[in-house]
């Protein structure tokens, strides 16, 4: 019998091609090939390890810490190499828990491994595997699509959700992007990445928001959402209160979790169903269908 998830890829060394920046996407080069330029790739990561890559390296930096999940956000082809960009979360606020080893200053970070990534540099070299994860699934044919990401903490639902833009509008489709907005991201800050053929609103309060998704519901074919757990349950109200029949993945939802070995082997992915058990976020998501998880 097939043991589900037990499926780990092979590792992938790849290069950094930018500035590395905590909050901010960066691009890597890595040789052509994990996944098909027809599927999509928002929703999926890759597992990267947090310590040195190379032997002379590691002669002078032993740390190692445990891989972190970096989203997909992007990927072109450069010169027979593809050049991916993926999100680097940013660092949580200083809780005083770990000691920055080797630290000159002593710095005190919440996320070793997220900043051990955020000291990279441009020709360093990082290992990772996967992609991994089940990502937003598109129409096949040109259709509506509705994206809504909440930005008041940080932009990264809107990095992540991006390349679905691009394919729905490769596609031929027709794209519109509701800003949950308000907070530490303003909307004018992402204007340079936003594609110019989507229709982009933003709400900046509870109400704006509500009004705002309910009327876009019924022009969307497709809704996929980047939002806080608190607002899965509204979304679906929405969702249901707005359309007579909600059919499977009209709405579909990128769920936040700890991804630690991305073969659901370690269960700390496990996520809360809308009908009170517990499913493993990273093989039977991090993307859901809405109805799955908000009850
Ligand atoms: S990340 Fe280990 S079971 Fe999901």
């Amino acid at each position: 019998m097939e043991k589900e998830g037990l499926a780990l890829p092979p590792a992938i060394v790849g290069q950094i091609d930018s500035q590395v920046q905590p909050g901010q996407p960066f691009a890597l080069r890595l040789p052509p090939g994990p996944v098909p330029h027809s599927q999509p790739l928002s929703g999926r990561y890759f597992l990267v390890r947090c310590g040195s890559e190379v032997g002379i390296e590691r002669d002078g930096e032993w740390s190692i810490f445990l891989r972190r999940a970096l989203f997909i956000c992007g990927r072109q082809t450069v010169d027979q190499a593809e050049r991916w960009q993926l999100f680097l979360p940013p660092i949580p606020a200083e809780q005083g828990l770990y000691q920055q080893s080797g630290d000159a200053d002593g710095a005190i970070v919440a996320d070793q491994g997220l900043a051990w990534l955020s000291k990279r540099i441009p020709g360093d070299l990082l290992n990772l595997s996967g992609p991994f994860g089940n990502g937003f699934a598109l129409l096949p044919d040109p259709h509506n699509l509705l994206v809504v990401v909440d930005i008041r903490w940080s932009a990264g639902w809107f990095w992540q959700l991006l390349p679905l833009c691009e394919l729905a509008l490769d596609r031929g489709g027709r794209v519109t992007i509701l800003f949950r907005a308000g907070g530490m991201t303003s909307v004018p800050d992402l204007v340079p990445w936003l594609p110019l053929q989507a229709e982009v609103r933003a709400a900046v309060d509870q109400k704006q928001w509500s009004d705002m998704v309910r009327d876009t519901l019924l022009w969307a074919d497709r809704v996929c959402a980047g939002v806080p757990p608190e607002s899965f349950r509204e979304l679906l109200h929405l969702v249901r209160e707005t359309r007579i029949r909600v059919d499977r993945e009209f709405a579909q939802i990128l769920v936040t979790a700890d991804l630690l070995c991305g073969f659901g082997a370690c269960l700390v992915c496990s996520v809360q169903t809308a009908r009170g058990g517990n499913t493993r976020a990273c093989i039977h998501g991090p993307v859901f269908d809405l109805s799955e998880v908000a009850g």
